[in-house]
C-alpha cells in the first residue's frame, strides 16, 4: 500500500511509538504502522476537513478506525490532549516552511524524549538550519529515489543546545555517508548537478561564483572519501 517515500516515514517511527501523524491526509502511515504491529495507537490530525474525512474512511476500510484518534488541527495545536501520550511526531509532504511553523508554535515538540520525525518537500537547507537553530539534534537523516528525485526524512528530538551546521551539511544533511548505499551517490550528484547549474547561471550573469565553487569541491572531496567521482 505505501510507496518508498511512505515506507521511509514509517520505518523511523519507534516500535511501540505513539505516533501523531500532522496532515494526515489519507492517514496511509497510521493505518500501516497499526497494521503492523509497530503501534497499537496513533493520533491523526489535519486541518481540512476533506483529507480528514478521508482518512477516517480509510482507517474503517483497514479496519483500525478504533485505533486512531483523529483530530481536525492546525499543526498540533488542537491535539493537546494527547499531548502526553504522544511520542513521536510525523510531519511529511508539506514545504520545509510550513513544517517549521508547526515545530515553532508547539510546545509539544520540545518534550525531552519526543522524536520529530520530518519529511519536508522544500527547503530542507531552511528547516535542517531551523532545527540546529532551535535546539533540535537531528538522530537520523535518512533517503529515497531515484533518478535526480530525491526525498529526504529526518528525525529529530529536542535537546536544548544550538548547533552551528557547516554549509555542505545543511545542503546534504546527515546522511550516513559510510553507508554503501549506492542512493547516497547518485544523491551526492544531483547535488552537484545543482551546484553546477548554479555557477554556470552566475557566470552568465557576471557574477561571483566562490560560494558555489567552494560547495562542489566539498562534495567532490565528500563523494571521493566513499571511493566515488563527481565529475
Ligand atoms: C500533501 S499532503 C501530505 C500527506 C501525508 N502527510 C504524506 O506525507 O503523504 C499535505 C496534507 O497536509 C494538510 N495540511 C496543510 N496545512 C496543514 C496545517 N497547517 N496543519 C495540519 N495539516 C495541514 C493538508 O490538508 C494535506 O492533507
Amino acid at each position: 500500500m505505501l510507496d518508498d517515500r511512505l515506507l521511509l516515514i514509517a520505518s523511523m517511527v519507534r516500535e511501540g511509538a505513539v505516533p501523531l501523524d500532522v496532515g494526515t491526509d489519507h492517514a496511509y502511515i497510521p493505518i500501516y504502522l497499526i497494521k503492523n504491529g509497530v503501534c497499537k495507537k496513533a493520533v491523526a490530525s489535519d486541518i481540512n476537513i476533506g483529507p480528514l474525512g478521508r482518512a477516517v474512511e480509510n482507517a474503517r476500510r483497514f479496519g483500525v478506525e478504533e485505533d486512531i484518534v483523529f483530530y481536525r488541527s492546525d499543526g498540533i495545536k488542537e491535539t493537546e490532549p494527547e499531548r502526553n501520550k504522544v511520542t513521536d511526531i510525523i510531519i511529511s509532504g508539506m514545504g520545509g516552511e510550513l513544517i517549521a511553523r508547526i515545530i515553532s508554535e508547539s510546545e509539544y515538540t520540545r518534550i525531552p524524549g519526543v522524536r520529530l520525525i520530518l519529511q519536508p518537500m522544500s527547503a530542507l537547507q531552511e528547516i535542517r538550519g531551523y532545527l540546529a537553530e532551535m535546539g533540535y539534534e537531528t538522530i537520523d537523516e535518512k533517503l529515497c529515489g531515484a533518478g535526480g528525485k530525491y526525498y529526504t526524512v529526518i528525525s529529530a528530538e529536542y535537546d536544548g543546545i544550538r548547533r552551528e551546521v557547516p554549509s555542505v551539511r545543511l545542503e546534504i544533511g546527515n546522511v550516513d555517508l559510510n553507508e554503501a548505499d549506492p542512493l547516497v551517490n547518485g544523491f551526492l550528484d544531483s547535488v552537484a548537478n545543482k551546484y553546477r547549474r548554479q555557477i554556470d547561471g552566475k557566470r552568465r550573469g557576471g557574477l561571483p561564483t566562490d560560494f558555489e565553487e567552494e560547495m562542489l569541491r566539498e562534495l567532490r572531496e565528500i563523494a571521493a572519501a566513499r571511493g566515488h567521482v563527481i565529475e
